[in-house]
């Protein structure tokens, strides 16, 4: 593999889940930048964001991808609001492959009501005001996540079937 592959989507579209998949199924590295900078700080994403602010985590964020960037080529699971930042996309596309993983709006609410706490983005909303929440958000992203290579739907098939299209969409990109 001579490029990164980058995978990008909101929250709970399942980006660590796919990304190990296909990093194993191409025998490459796995790298989830969240955890990369989490290893480095020390603490939990919860954690930064809590003490340090969102914008001192995007800092982090934006210097994880320069470094990782640089790095022998591997599978990188991005955070859901990693490429909004115009110089954040740049350093992706120049490095590799960027993956969007799509889920519907539905879909993403019912993952992620259940699973709020270790997110720092929606652990302070009011349950009743989570569906306005996601929406909006996901409205104000994904024209930035459709700047992406390839798009995957990821609704409700098993993982495997995912890479698996996945890898023929890389084939026929001569990847
Ligand atoms: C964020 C998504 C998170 C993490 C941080 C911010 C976002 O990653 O980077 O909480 O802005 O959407 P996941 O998409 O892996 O949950």
């Amino acid at each position: 593999m001579k490029k990164h592959l980058y995978l990008i989507g909101f929250m709970g579209a399942g980006k660590s889940t796919v990304g190990k998949l296909l990093a194993e199924t191409l025998n490459v590295a796995f790298v989830d930048l969240d955890s990369v900078i989490e290893r480095e700080q020390q603490s939990t994403i919860g954690e930064i964001f809590q003490q340090k602010g969102a914008s001192f985590f995007r800092q982090l964020e934006t210097d994880a991808i320069h470094n990782i960037s640089q790095e022998k080529p591997a599978v990188i699971a991005l955070g859901g609001g990693a490429i909004q930042s115009e110089n954040n996309l740049k350093v992706i596309k120049e490095s590799g492959i960027l993956i969007y993983l799509n889920v519907s709006l539905l879909t993403l609410i019912n993952r992620l009501k259940n699973d709020r706490l270790n997110r720092p983005i929606i652990a302070q909303i009011p349950h009743e005001e989570l569906n306005a929440f996601i929406e909006n958000l996901l409205s104000e992203r994904v024209g930035q996540y459709k700047k992406a290579d390839l798009f995957v739907p990821n609704e409700s098939k098993e993982p495997i079937k995912v890479v698996e299209s996945i890898v023929k969409d890389l084939v026929k990109l001569n990847f």
